[in-house]
């Protein structure tokens, strides 16, 4: 066994926790703080509290509230611009995971030449960014706690993946008060993305006991909790667990990385802006059945940590039963069973196939992926045949 395990952000939990930012920050020795958000958090009301407490604290702010669903590396490089023009000390990232990775992609490009495509690929940035404090205000991204950021070329609307151990957020402030007037849509899909993150991390071929460790118990937490949170929406124990879960679940895939769900469903965002989220949720069952006899005894103990009684059947049986939990959670959450319902069309299968299989996420899939087999996914996908 050999396996590096490095998570180098600090993370509190607490709910109301983010009114303390602007005492942690000033403890730090910081006074001038780029916020990166979008309209949308501002509109939600959830920027005040933040607000009120930098000003408490004597430390200066601007907020870029531009950033876009999908980010794009032209949003990116115009929020490295206005950063520039106001030269901080430190970045803030309130939202969720399009305004984390848009405020990892602006602090480091604070300090790296180019632009931020320049740096596709793994462990291409030459030196580290702004400190960033990243305040998600949904329970899915754990883009909190990873070293990536997901950045869309607009010129051939192919999501490119920069990774590097630059960009990890310094901090992580998890405030479920943040996420419980979420509207159920984005509970659902951001909860999908958090347990696709689980599953594909725990399956990987790159996985470790360590990272195992946290995705097994966020599939655990997300099973208990998901329903809840988008049913009930305003209760803040499954809230708060399913924050914890997402972070788990990043936390664990910034180790082993993920799969052919992830690498599909970035393909379907670049080139359809389908929310990543229900990609997700919508590939989620077809990626596991292509992947069950590559991995059953892992598909069995995700079908039990997802609740399902397992202890009667075969290996191969219980495997079948996280399908059966996944798809069962999907119906619950009104989440389309087909990406045809997603807006998706098969007019531009090659690149579709093409682009996904640039990835680096299908080299570590579980079972071993040529374009003839995410080809055969995505039509099953499309077609809704499992
Ligand atoms: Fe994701």
């Amino acid at each position: 066994m050999s396996f590096q395990f490095f998570m180098p952000t600090s993370i509190k939990v607490g709910a109301g926790i983010s009114r303390s930012i602007g005492g942690f920050l000033h403890s730090l020795g910081h006074k001038k703080v780029f916020l990166v958000t979008d309209k949308g958090v501002r509109n939600a009301g959830l920027l005040p509290q933040i607000e009120n407490s930098l000003h408490e604290s004597s430390i200066s702010f601007e907020i870029f509230d531009e950033v876009v669903p999908n980010p794009t590396s032209e949003n990116i490089m115009f929020g490295v611009q206005r950063l520039k023009d106001y030269s901080p000390d430190s970045v803030i990232a309130v939202g969720g995971g399009s305004s984390i990775d848009t405020a990892k992609g602006i602090a480091i490009m604070a300090n790296n030449a180019g632009n931020i495509l320049d740096y596709e690929g793994v462990g291409k940035i030459l030196n580290p960014g702004l400190p960033l404090t990243a305040i998600p205000t949904t329970a899915g991204t754990g883009s909190e706690v990873t070293a990536s950021t997901i950045v869309t070329n607009t010129q051939t609307h192919f999501k490119a993946a920069v990774i590097s151990p630059f960009l990890y957020p310094t901090y992580a402030f998890l405030d479920a008060e943040l996420t419980i007037n979420l509207p159920s849509h984005v509970t659902a899909a951001t909860g999908m993305d958090a347990l696709t993150h689980a599953i594909e991390s725990y399956t990987s071929k790159t996985t470790n006991p360590a990272s195992e460790a946290f995705a097994l118990h966020a599939i655990e937490m997300i099973g208990m909790n998901i329903e809840k949170s988008y049913f009930v929406g305003t209760d803040l124990s499954s809230r708060e667990n399913m924050l914890v879960a997402s972070m788990l679940a990043g936390a664990a895939f910034a180790q082993s990385r993920l799969g052919n769900v992830h690498a599909i469903s970035h393909t379907l965002g670049g080139v359809f802006n389908i929310a990543h989220g229900i990609a997700n949720a919508t590939l989620l069952p077809f990626v596991m059945k292509f992947n069950l006899p590559a991995c059953p005894e892992k598909m069995a103990n995700i079908a039990k940590a997802l609740g399902e009684n397992t202890s009667q059947l075969s290996v191969h049986e219980a495997a079948e039963r996280a399908i059966d939990a996944v798809i069962r959670l999907n119906n619950q959450l009104n989440i389309p069973s087909n990406i045809k319902d997603l807006g998706v069309n098969l007019d531009v299968l090659p690149k579709l196939v093409e682009d996904s299989m640039r990835s680096g996420n299908v080299l570590i899939n579980p079972r071993l992926t040529g374009p003839d087999d995410i080809k055969e996914i995505i039509v099953n996908a499309y077609n809704g045949t499992l």
